[in-house]
């Protein structure tokens, strides 16, 4: 197995196809070891500080659960309990943290701030989201899509609509050339990522044999495609006003049932890495309904409640893919293969 004790996990490109693909098998092994109640408890003793400048639920509790499944403690500093950014700089909280605890958590908006903590702090630091990626997300998506598609990951092909210009559309480029993949990103152009990250997703593609494919077009982009996925058109730290922009040229590609027969696969499935607007029982779906007349945004209610939708399955892999990262990053190599 690849041996990743001590590295940070800070984005998706600092990594080989090897080591990602390694961390989704750990994480399936740890998955089948909890439900069969098995799982050795490999982190005992381990101190993990999560540090949360943006509101979460899925990353937050997987990290919590992850961690004490494995016997490690967790500190949980939220958005407003600490004094990173405000009194205390990135640098200065990392050389402290990294005194008390074995790992850290970060998500923000910068990926400047999580490279720094790891820079810093001298132990393995884990992005729970930035503005630019999601990567632990990434490796819960290809976990899932491993679970609900019987081919080769070389041989899956998924399609990512809405906003490609975030953390979400960047991750998912980058991830699937890395992979060998066949990754189409389905926007109008001006939500297309940075030419320096498609750039990037060409130069794996050259490597590893993926299809790289940016298209305007939603029934080109998701023909045949194994998996449809997409995220909020709005995301953490921007203003309400750009939901009318967003609406604007959005909605021609939000995931509908039409899109879904577009994909001429039957099989075809969602994933969302969630939360997701797909009905109005939140307060922002319901001013944007107001104010727009729509029942849904980035998502239809239909798609994401159908057999199409693996969301859940999704959000359940957060759980034991992240505690595949701090199994692999934290876990002494030795205690790893008595394991
Ligand atoms: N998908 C995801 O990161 O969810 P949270 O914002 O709830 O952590
Ligand atoms: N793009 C979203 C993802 C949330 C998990 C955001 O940054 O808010």
């Amino acid at each position: 197995a690849t041996d990743l004790f001590g590295r940070s996990f800070l984005k998706e490109l600092d990594f080989t196809a090897a080591e990602f693909r390694g961390l989704v098998e750990l994480a399936a092994a740890l998955k089948a070891a909890k439900k069969a109640g098995t799982e050795e408890r490999r982190l005992r003793g381990k101190n993990i500080a999560l540090i949360f400048e943006k509101t979460s639920t899925r990353t937050r509790c997987a990290f919590e659960v992850a961690a004490a499944d494995q016997g490690a403690h967790t500190t949980y500093l939220d958005p407003s309990g600490s004094q990173i950014g405000h009194k205390e700089t990135v640098r200065d909280t990392a050389r402290v943290l990294g005194r008390m605890f074995d790992g850290i958590e970060y998500r923000g908006d910068s990926q400047q701030s999580v490279e720094e903590l790891a820079a810093y702090s001298g132990v393995p630091v884990f992005n729970g989201l930035t503005d630019d990626w999601h990567p632990t997300q990434m490796l819960a998506d290809v976990l899932t899509m491993t679970e609900h598609c019987a081919k080769p990951l070389e041989r899956i092909a998924f399609a990512y609509l809405g906003d490609a210009r975030f953390n979400m559309g960047n991750s998912y480029l980058v991830t699937g050339a890395l992979l060998g993949m066949d990754v189409r990103i389905v926007a109008p152009k001006a939500y297309w990522p940075a030419e320096a990250v498609v750039d990037r997703a060409r130069e794996l593609a050259a490597v590893s044999g993926a299809r790289v494919t940016l298209t305007e077009e939603v029934a080109e982009g998701v023909a045949n495609a194994d998996f449809v996925a997409t995220d909020v058109w709005v995301s953490m730290g921007e203003p309400k006003e750009v939901w009318d922009e967003r609406i604007a040229a959005l909605a021609p590609y939000a995931v509908t049932m039409d899109v879904i027969r577009a994909t001429g696969n039957p099989d075809v499935r969602f994933l969302h890495c969630l939360p997701a607007y797909h009905d109005l029982g939140t307060k922002v779906a319901r001013e944007v309904h107001e104010r727009h007349g729509l029942e849904w945004l980035e998502v239809s209610d239909e798609v994401f409640e159908s057999a199409h939708s693996v969301v859940f399955d999704e959000a359940e892999n957060r759980l034991h893919t992240i505690k595949a990262v701090l199994v692999a990053t934290m876990a002494k190599p030795a205690a790893r293969s008595a394991a």
